[in-house]
């Protein structure tokens, strides 16, 4: 299962990256306006910044709602660097650009997905990753996971390549539900990833270790 971090802070990324199990980053506009970054010359500096850092995969995501606007900006934003992946809404004219963009060998994160049918239009569409978002499906008392089962359901019944990269992810316990059910991908924010550490019986453990140590010593 690949981490991705879902953040635009340079910190965290770093962070994270440190920690050295991190697989790629993603943004979207929330997160670059959350970080104060606006206007498209900063957007673009700042997504180069995030490929320095890391290693993987960075999701870019393009502002355009229609065809012909989706592609000339996926077209520029997977140009910046080789980790950028163009993510593209689910809208009718997305799906057509992810089509293109799979021809033409550009990787693509289908995003704002909350449905099976959804993933499946963008697995035939040729999407690279696709992000059901489970934390906004929890949010409205729809089970989140469960969409993420179904896709793996869908998407190993046919072989699709599509990778599931589980989005809108809020805590621990989403990550490992989203590794037991087979999701390729999550991405979450730093403490999600960090939470994984922690077990009380560890630190006791480890206390109690240090303590009977300086006791022979
Ligand atoms: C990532 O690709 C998504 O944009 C992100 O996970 C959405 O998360 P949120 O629902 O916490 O805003």
């Amino acid at each position: 299962m690949k981490f991705f971090i879902d953040t635009a802070n340079l910190d965290q990324i770093k962070e994270a990256q440190d920690l050295g199990v991190l697989d790629g980053v993603t943004t979207n506009p929330s997160l670059m306006a959350k970080e104060g970054i606006t206007g498209k010359e900063n957007i673009i500096n700042h997504y180069k910044k995030i490929c320095e850092i890391v290693t993987g995969d960075v999701s870019a995501e393009v502002i355009s709602t229609d065809y012909e606007g989706i592609i000339k900006e996926g077209e520029e934003l997977s140009k910046l660097h080789d980790q950028i992946i163009v993510k593209v809404p689910m809208i009718k004219d997305g799906v057509k650009a992810i089509k293109y963009f799979s021809d033409k060998g550009i990787k693509t994160n289908c995003t704002l997905v909350f449905s099976a049918g959804q993933a499946l239009l963008a697995a035939k569409a040729g999407a690279t990753y696709v992000s059901p978002f489970i934390g906004r499906l929890d949010d409205i008392s729809t089970d989140g996971l469960n969409l993420i089962a179904e896709i793996r359901m869908i998407y190993d019944n046919y072989g699709f390549d599509t990778q599931i990269l589980a989005a809108s992810v809020r805590h621990t316990m989403h990550v490992i539900d989203c590794a037991k059910i087979g999701a390729d991908v999550m991405t979450g924010p730093l403490s999600s990833i960090e939470g994984l550490l922690k077990h009380p019986l560890t630190d006791i453990g480890l206390e109690k270790f240090l303590a009977d140590y300086k006791k022979g010593n």
